[in-house]
């Protein structure tokens, strides 16, 4: 369907990855390719709105399964408004997070099924998949402390406890070795320059695209 390319960065919390999507972002379009950054959960209206309720409250807000369907439906809208008619006029789209978030989150953090999100990937995404997916990988208390230090609210999975990150930090080193055609994994914990740099090489060797 597609013309354009889809890249998913995904990771735990304070990883640096809003600040690599931008760079990424700004390096492609000194390429002149046509590029925008997303988000997830968010990117179009109704899925920013989905965003305020997953993002804000009490940790025990929601069920596990509640937290994984609120994700899906933002990821519908977020696919429908902005996603693929970006990728049809031909434009590379770059989002901080989707679907393996919810895998990583819901799945292995807070441990519902495999198979019903899996169920919920088949039924919004079909076979949709990201060209490119990058795997911040980080420490966790340097995370959480990066984290905390922005400081703009936004912080309800940063409050829920350690051993929830530790499983969704090996949930997201799982995903990646299962699907080593779309994943690399990266040392989150260089510098933001080391970071960025290994990024460009990464998408210059797997989507062949000249970025030095
Ligand atoms: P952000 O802090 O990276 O903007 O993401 C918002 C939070 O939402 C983050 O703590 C991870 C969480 N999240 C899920 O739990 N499941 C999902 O499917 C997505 C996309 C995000």
């Amino acid at each position: 369907m597609s013309k354009g390319r889809f890249i998913t960065f995904e990771g735990g919390e304070g990883t640096g990855k809003s600040t690599q999507v931008e760079l990424l972002a700004a390096a492609l379009r000194d390429t002149d390719i046509d590029v925008i950054s997303t988000r997830e959960p968010g990117g179009a209206p109704g899925a920013e709105e989905i965003r305020a309720l997953l993002v804000n409250g009490a940790t025990n807000r929601w069920t596990p399964m509640s937290e994984a369907l609120l994700n899906y439906a933002a990821r519908a809208e977020h696919l429908d408004k902005t996603v693929y008619p970006a990728l049809e006029k031909g434009q590379w789209v770059i989002s901080d997070r989707f679907a393996d978030s919810t895998m990583a989150y819901q799945g292995f953090g807070h441990g519902v099924e495999r198979q019903a999100i899996d169920k919920l990937a088949s039924a919004v995404l079909g076979d949709f998949k990201p060209d490119l997916t990058i795997i911040f990988d980080l420490d966790l208390e340097i995370g959480l402390e990066r984290a905390g230090a922005r400081g703009q609210g936004e912080d309800r999975f940063e409050r829920m406890g350690h051993g929830f990150h530790e499983r969704l930090r090996q949930g997201f080193l799982q995903i990646a070795s299962q699907e080593p055609e779309r994943c690399v994994v990266i040392d989150a914990s260089a510098s933001i320059e080391q970071v960025a740099a290994q990024i460009r090489s990464i998408v210059s060797e797997r989507l062949s695209v000249p970025l030095s």
